[in-house]
């Protein structure tokens, strides 16, 4: 790991983490069940919310998108990105885990069934591509889990909000307070959220898709804001409008998996047409 200390990996795979995203949310499972997760019922997942809990300060989120953000790491396309991306191996089950562009193609076949307009497709493609941050030594902690905001008071609608008694945040009265650093109502794009795949992917191509991908993209793992309705007080009212497309978005990032693996060969003509429709050769990373 570069730069940083060396940190176990409490998730065998970084899908773990998105399993137990879709187990809370279980059709007609209600809020008070999602907050009663037991740490020894899953051990690996409540390590894993530990250290994302304890390291996710408005510090560590500011150097972060400082090294990360002015998208220097070089080109690549879409394509490099997603097989790069691949080379993710879970450790866990090799025969039945989803390969990560089975679960892109999953999540945006699924879409493309309902009969989504095309960008939304693409959205549901690309969404995870973020992901790539775990290969240039990140560890899972920074960059898959919930998203919430840093630099104000930690909601109650945050899953295992416990691990916030490590966060060193809350020493600082002016992040504790519901609106800590920023102006009530002063919308997300001045939010700075915990550091993970969505922030990264949506600057990789926010200059390329629609404004709803855009928050598709951005805000998928902010469970908090889309699916509890937290942090209502430092969204504006554009925001809340384009939450609907947040939420529209992910049932089919939850619910899409199946047994039946989709095929990269049989898809990939439709797919190359869709990419090159909205994103040039190569992007910057
Ligand atoms: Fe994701
Ligand atoms: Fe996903």
């Amino acid at each position: 790991m570069r730069g940083t200390e060396e940190v176990a990996q409490p998730l065998q795979s970084l899908e773990e983490w998105d399993d137990f995203v879709a187990s809370r949310y279980q059709p007609g499972k209600s809020q008070e069940e999602f907050r009663h997760y037991s740490a020894e019922a899953n051990p690996g997942v409540a390590e894993f919310y530990r250290q994302n809990h304890a390291h996710q300060t408005l510090d560590f989120v500011l150097a972060k998108r400082a090294e990360y953000l002015p998208l220097k790491r070089g080109k690549k396309s879409i394509w490099e990105a997603a097989e790069y991306l691949n080379t993710l191996v879970d450790s866990s089950d090799p025969d039945t885990d989803l390969s990560q562009i089975e679960h892109l193609l999953q999540t945006s076949e699924a879409i493309r069934r309902d009969g989504h307009p095309r960008w939304f497709v693409l959205a549901g493609f690309v969404h995870d591509l973020g992901k790539v941050l775990c290969l240039y030594g990140e560890p899972q902690w920074a960059v898959v889990g919930d998203t919430f905001p840093v630099g104000c008071a930690w909601s109650d609608q945050i899953v295992f909000p416990e691990y916030f008694d490590a966060n060193p945040d809350g020493q600082v009265a002016e992040y504790q307070t519901p609106n800590g650093i920023y102006e009530p109502r002063c919308g997300l794009d001045k939010v700075y959220l915990s550091w993970g795949h969505d922030e990264y992917i949506y600057h990789v191509t926010r200059n390329y898709l629609p404004e709803p991908a855009q928050y598709m993209l951005r805000y998928h793992s902010f469970y908090p804001a889309h699916k509890h309705g937290a942090y209502r007080n430092l969204m504006n009212e554009h925001d809340e409008r384009m939450f609907e497309w947040a939420r529209k978005f992910n049932p089919y990032d939850l619910y899409s998996k199946s047994a039946e693996r989709p095929s990269l060969k049989e898809l990939r003509p439709y797919y190359e047409d869709l990419v090159a429709e909205y994103f040039p050769a190569q992007l910057d990373w």
